[in-house]
């Protein structure tokens, strides 16, 4: 564990460009939440810059091809599913099976050319979300990450699996994710507050993952957290504990518990940020909450504190993050001399996650 206010030189001289602007392909993205992609539906999407189409087989399990026909490229998401498991191209019917193997040309002799076929995407379903593997290496079914809080909850405590899109690279939005103390100025009286900005930060590291903690004692609580203890001292402790899990998915635990005990006394919620790199410069951003320890006993309460923590979270990343990584994307690209960063006790975190990323990017590359 490093305590933030022991920064080493190593991290106080570090440099880091903002965004690499390469990704890490061998592994798992989300593509989609599994109640996006309905039976007998088409639905495109672009991953690491690949035009994808997800669609379900006829035994309901997904599909993911490449989404762009052999033949005069047009868009598959646009064509049909038929015979079950096969996808027709919109524009001339060349069909397609969920390996991405052309399957029937209808015209001519009929025959199909050895370079008709297109590529198919291992894909897997699992946390209520669909995943792709987008390297050629064989996927590795045991490397999907860790979101089992979300598998066998009360849907009553879990919010809608939602999503958004950020005009921004996804490294600019990790770096958010791993330092909350943006908590305390972008989502002031929502999310965090002027009490929080002095917390206690810890970084760990366990394999390849890095975990940020924030706790902040004797404070009073942020809006959306007060709802959780609605008769609650005046003043509580205030944790965050954020986990990033290679490439790009983070997990949360925050919550608030009475001052001096322990969070897991506390009360408060799971928040899941899974963040799929669409292009070098725009990010999907799948995200979610699952509450825990839950201290409000009424129904009609508890369905009340679904829909705001839903609502407070969407508005928090669209409304006040989403306009601040945008313009930083802006500013950068805009910018003609190369950009250093000054590294703050805050960055810890960042900037070891960035080093473990960047590692396995160059890794993959030379192997
Ligand atoms: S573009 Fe697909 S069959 Fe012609
Ligand atoms: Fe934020």
């Amino acid at each position: 564990m490093t305590r933030a206010n022991g920064l080493d030189t190593e991290l106080l001289e570090s440099k880091k460009k903002m965004v690499s602007g390469t990704y890490l392909r061998n592994a798992w993205y989300v593509a989609a939440w599994s109640d996006d992609v309905a039976e007998g539906q088409l639905l495109g999407r672009t991953i690491l810059k690949e035009p994808v189409v997800l669609y379900r087989k006829a035994d309901g399990s997904a599909a993911a091809l490449q989404d762009r026909c052999s033949h005069r490229f047009a868009p598959l998401h646009m064509g049909k599913v038929i015979n079950g498991d096969r996808v027709q191209c919109p524009y001339h019917g060349l069909e397609f099976d969920s390996s991405g193997a052309c399957v029937l040309n209808p015209h001519g002799t009929k025959n199909i050319p050895p370079r008709a076929h297109i590529r198919g995407y291992p894909v897997t379903e699992k946390h209520k979300a669909i995943w792709i593997w987008m390297g050629d290496r064989p996927a590795d079914y045991s490397k999907v990450p860790d979101f089992s809080v979300l598998d066998n909850v009360p849907e009553m405590h879990a919010t809608k699996r939602d999503r958004i899109t950020i005009r921004a690279n996804y490294e600019l939005i990790i770096d958010n994710l791993l330092d909350l103390s943006h908590t305390c100025y972008l989502h002031d009286g929502i999310l965090g507050n002027s009490d929080t900005v002095e917390s206690d930060i810890t970084v760990e590291r366990e394999g390849d993952d890095v975990i940020v903690g924030r706790h902040a004692s004797s404070v009073t609580a942020p809006g959306l957290f007060a709802i959780f203890m609605p008769s609650g001292p005046e003043r509580v402790d205030k944790f965050t504990r954020m986990r990033w899990m290679p490439p790009s998915n983070l997990r949360l635990v925050t919550g608030i518990c009475m001052p001096g005990a322990v969070p897991e006394s506390g009360t408060g919620y799971h928040a899941i940020h899974m963040l799929t790199p669409e292009t070098d410069k725009t990010t999907h951003y799948f995200f979610t909450a699952v509450r825990f320890n839950v201290l409000t006993p009424d129904d009609q309460v508890n369905a009340q504190i679904q829909d705001k923590i839903a609502t407070t979270r969407r508005f928090a990343f669209e409304e006040q993050d989403a306009p601040v990584i945008e313009a930083q994307q802006e500013i950068i690209d805009a910018s003609s001399t190369s950009l250093d960063l000054v590294i703050l006790a805050i960055d810890v975190g960042p900037v070891r996650y960035k080093q473990i990323l960047h590692k396995l990017i160059r890794a993959e590359a030379v192997q």
